[in-house]
């Protein structure tokens, strides 16, 4: 056996199968380099994904030809002046990057130092291929500094091989740059490749909220802005500022929430998991809301020394940040009210674009092989409060006949002015139409009024419990033996919950008291789907979270059932309780109880704007 020091290039090789995973890893590190040089601007220009080409320039102070030398060596760095680990203030501090990624690529440095305002007479230029120096020359560069990185991975074909499709590859380097740039709002970004620009960030000088929200809108879109709760709130010194979106705007993965810790991207577990915990209420769990959340931690509050791409962080007392995360979150999203994302609008509407969902036929409408569906059925089903006291006999378009158009069924502008408006009709036995002073609300009556249900029950849970309503007759419900034990065994907490039941044989419970703010409520439906429920649970989980899971379960069971018709003065009872209710814009899942449109956005699809 012989033991050896590898070479210096097997080293580096090896550190890049840690750093450098794929071409976005490699850009990821240039541009952090960019940003820790001072640089204003950074232009990106790619190739094939990034395996043929990356180049970053930058403006910033640039490197001597000495330090150029130096730069690709291993470990060194010319950011741990006070080798300090506990106090970093820049993206780098390994001095890994430029050796590694020089040891299995071809790279090309460029640059011009700046010290003090004053450019340096002459810029230089070193390539180094597969870890292989070259000799030092004079460059043509006006500032800053210029990084070629070409053929990656060619020296350790095995990466190669890993590497998606280019598109793949250069979504992943977009989204890199995408990261950096949203918490440098203050820095302007270009990304190019195959002469197509792909981003195109103006720098934001000014406040840096501001600044921040600009950059959020560049890079997530009008529609993330739009729809996202400013959050601000501190904890002993961890400051935590950015956006959060309304649980309404939700995606099926989580690859839309941006965490930043002190300037740094990072994927951090605890962070995930106390988002998750703010929105539980809000989101059905395979469901992910949207956020852009930036975390200040004072050093030695933070490590950031725990993973080579420098992706995670820990925190000294996660309590804190966890607390903090998640008390901002639910304090904004409560603030919120009733507010639903306006994307949901947008959706519905964009589902009545006539030429969209139904081909127009000559000049008289719709072809009639697909009639518009909901709206005609609608039509002929709708039911004003007013003539739901005469029942069917009322003609089902009599109030389309008034003067103006419009279903006038009482002048009512003071109720008009609720944000939910005045309630004017239901359709289907499912939806509620109210007006507003400048457009129509359409309220999912089953979904609003399960979400009312479990926030009722929610208050009543924290101040002591949910009163019970004894049933005059107690049910007898018959389950399957194991059902019958997951029952029983939790009849303690279900009790707490307002649910008295208990075993009644081996095949059987029997329930005594409901809960009370579900009113008349479907009890085998009810205790069936508990049992089911306690089943997906596992043991693991904390108490309380159950119950709240446990009381989503029932309120769904206790609310007013699509299908149900009601009296305009229960309608709008049940527009202003929602008003009333935090979060009553989306139910338990996250899907919105209401669609808000204005009259502006209904007159667009008539063509008279
Ligand atoms: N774009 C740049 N502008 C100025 N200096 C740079 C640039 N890129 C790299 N450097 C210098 O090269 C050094 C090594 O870079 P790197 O290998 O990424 O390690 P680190 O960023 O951890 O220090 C940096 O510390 C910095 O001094
Ligand atoms: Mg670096």
């Amino acid at each position: 056996m012989t033991i050896r020091v590898l070479p210096s290039t097997l080293v580096n090789q090896i550190a890049a199968g840690e750093v450098i995973e794929r071409p976005a890893s490699a850009l990821k590190e240039l541009v952090e380099n960019a940003i820790d040089s001072g640089a204003r601007r950074i232009d990106i220009t790619l190739d094939d994904g990034g395996r043929v080409l990356i180049a970053v320039a930058d403006d910033g102070c640039g490197m001597t030809a000495d330090e150029i030398s130096l730069a690709v060596e291993r470990h060194a760095t010319s950011k741990l002046a006070d080798d300090d680990l506990l106090n970093i203030g820049t993206l780098g501090f390994r001095g890994e990057a430029l050796p590694s990624i020089a040891s299995v690529a071809r790279m090309t440095i460029a640059s011009r130092a700046a010290r003090d305002g004053e450019l340096a007479d002459a810029a230089w230029a070193l390539s180094i291929e597969g870890g292989k120096k070259g000799e030092i020359h004079p460059a043509n560069l006006r500032r800053g500094t210029r990084i070629e990185i070409r053929d990656l991975f060619y020296a350790t074909p095995a990466r190669l091989k890993f590497l998606k499709t280019s598109r793949t590859e250069l979504t992943h380097a977009i989204d890199a740059v995408k990261r950096l740039a949203m918490s440098r709002p203050d820095i302007a970004f270009t990304l190019e490749s195959e002469d197509r620009t792909h981003l195109r960030y103006e720098a934001n000088g000014g406040d840096l909220l501001d600044a921040r929200l600009a950059r959020l809108g560049e890079v997530l879109g009008r529609e993330f802005t739009e729809n996202a709760l400013p959050i601000s709130a501190e904890r002993e010194g961890i400051r935590l500022t950015g956006f959060a979106g309304l649980p309404t705007l939700n995606r099926g993965n989580a690859r839309l929430q941006f965490l930043f810790v002190n300037g740094r991207p990072v994927q951090d577990r605890l962070l995930s998991g106390a988002l998750r915990g703010a929105y539980a209420d809000f989101l059905a769990r395979d469901r992910h809301p949207l956020v852009a959340l930036f975390l200040e931690a004072p050093p030695g509050m933070v490590d950031v020394n725990v993973h080579p791409a420098k992706a995670e962080v820990r925190f000294r007392d996660s309590g804190i940040v966890r607390g903090l995360v998640v008390g901002a979150l639910k304090h904004a999203l409560s603030e919120a009210g009733h507010r639903a994302s306006t994307t949901v609008a947008d959706a519905a509407l964009g589902a009545f674009q006539p030429g969209r969902t139904m081909p127009l036929q000559g000049r008289y409408g719709y072809a009639p092989s697909r009639p518009s569906p909901g709206l005609a059925e609608a039509a002929a089903t709708f039911q004003s409060p007013q003539s739901s006291r005469s029942q069917a006999g009322m003609g089902a378009l009599d109030g389309f006949d008034t003067p103006n158009g419009a279903v006038v069924i009482e002048e009512d502008e003071a109720r008009e002015a609720y944000p939910l408006g005045a309630a004017r009709g239901q359709l289907h036995e499912t939806y509620i139409i109210s007006q507003t002073s400048d457009g129509i609300v359409i309220v999912d009556q089953h979904a609003a009024h399960e979400r009312l249900v479990y926030e009722r029950m929610k208050t009543a849970l924290e101040n002591g419990g949910i009163p019970r309503q004894g049933l005059l007759i107690p049910e007898v419900v018959e389950l399957d033996e194991a059902a019958v034990a997951r029952i029983s065994d939790h009849a303690h907490e279900l009790a707490e919950l307002g649910l008295a039941v208990e075993a009644f044989g081996a095949n059987a419970v029997v329930v005594r008291e409901t809960p009370g703010p579900l009113g008349h409520c479907d009890v085998k439906g009810l205790v069936r789907d508990l049992a089911d429920e306690l089943d997906g649970l596992g043991a693991g989980r904390a108490l309380r979270e159950r119950l709240q899971d446990v009381a989503a379960t029932m309120a769904c069971h206790g609310s007013v059932r699509a299908g149900r018709r009601l009296a305009g003065s229960e309608m709008d009872a049940l527009l202003r309780e929602m008003e009333a209710t935090p979060h009553s814009g989306q139910c338990n899942h996250g899907r919105p109880t209401y669609v808000e449109l204005k009259l502006a956005d209904i007159e667009k699809l008539f063509g008279r704007r």
